[in-house]
């Protein structure tokens, strides 16, 4: 026996179609208006300005965009290959109290802070030395009471709330555009999660009112880099590949490092994010989902750290049950 459609099922299945058609009539005007855009942006934003071009469109931009190793990518946990040379990083500097002074900035796109290089990391599976200059970070929304995930990498499909990425280059260059002509850039990505309360975050989150508008920018006392981060003790395990900028012009031969224990922040801390900053000046459009979907991995191999101490080498894992076969069969 069928049953007719209650009233509220009814409303609910209108409201949907109503969405949908305003969704289709966004792209549709955005596809048109795009064809003249100049500016890149995300997804999220077009469809309030519809001349600038989301990343299917990047391309169009920088041809760079759609080149065979790009970033981010989704890691299959099943096919990466354990990489005994991927050592624990030193992170120099990571930890030092000083009064230096971060400058803060909502470049449009994103929250970024600038660093002055006296942060560094060396091995990690990294050849030499490389400087942090900049940090930023990439944030889903709030849908209803429901978190949507903002991260750019994703581990067997399933994407996390943020991500940050500290960017590094090479000892001996000046700034990101004329290390990444010579394979010199280097970004520490790591997922965030909402857990607990995380005071180390509070100091830089405070100040995210302050740049609410795109173009603006504000000073704070440095914070130790390591505070926002995990512990050094769970950085050993990570995943390393090369690919490319996550932003146009999309530059690759960017060796990625993704560390697989998130860093926690509650959920009113992340909502901080979606709901102080917007994307342009006039503060009309809330700065959110500012992140670049998946791409193909095409031949690369995704690498991971096989430092996990607690577990034996894997040969052993495999003659234990041997072992145990052998021992079996002869009391047979
Ligand atoms: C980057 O550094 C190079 C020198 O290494 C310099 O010529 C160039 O102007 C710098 N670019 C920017 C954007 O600061
Ligand atoms: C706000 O900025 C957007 C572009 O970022 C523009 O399309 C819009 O007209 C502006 N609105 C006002 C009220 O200035
Ligand atoms: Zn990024």
């Amino acid at each position: 026996m069928r049953h007719l459609p209650s009233p509220s099922a009814a409303r609910a299945a209108m409201g949907g179609l109503r969405a949908f058609a305003l969704l289709a009539l966004c792209f549709a005007a955005a596809a048109a208006a795009a064809k003249e855009g100049k500016n890149w942006c995300y997804a999220s934003q077009q469809c309030r300005d519809p001349s600038c071009k989301e990343p299917r469109l990047w391309a169009e931009l920088y041809e760079e965009c759609e080149n065979r190793k790009q970033s981010p990518v989704n890691i299959l946990t099943r096919q990466v290959k354990y990489d005994d040379s991927l050592k624990p990083f030193d992170f120099k500097n990571y930890n030092i109290k000083s009064d230096r002074k971060w400058i803060v900035e909502n470049n449009g796109h994103t929250v970024q802070v600038h660093l002055d290089g006296t942060e560094m990391v060396e091995r990690g599976g990294l050849t030499g030395k490389y400087k942090a200059v900049q940090f930023h970070f990439h944030w889903g929304s709030e849908v209803g009471e429901k978190l949507s995930p903002g991260s750019e990498h994703s581990i067997d499909g399933v994407r996390y709330a943020m991500e940050l990425h500290i960017v590094h280059i090479k000892e001996e260059f000046n700034n990101v555009s004329s290390a990444i002509q010579r394979k010199g850039v280097a970004v520490l990505g790591f997922f965030m999660t909402v857990g607990k309360e995380n005071s180390n975050y509070e100091p830089l989150i405070s100040k995210l009112e302050v740049v609410s508008a795109a173009g603006k920018k504000t000073e704070m006392p440095a914070l130790m880099l390591g505070s926002l981060i995990p512990e050094k003790k769970d950085l050993t395990n990570f995943y390393r590949y090369t690919g490319s900028l996550t932003t146009p012009g999309c530059n690759e031969e960017v060796v990625w490092t993704l560390f697989e224990k998130p860093i926690e922040l509650d959920m009113i801390q992340m909502g901080k994010f979606w709901k102080s900053l917007h994307f342009n000046s006039n503060m009309t459009h809330f700065m959110v989902d500012n992140f670049r979907p998946v791409q193909p991995l095409n031949s690369r191999i995704v690498y991971k750290s096989s430092s996990n101490a607690l577990l034996p080498p894997r040969n052993l894992l495999l003659l234990v049950p041997t072992a145990a076969y052998l021992a079996f069969a002869s009391i047979q």
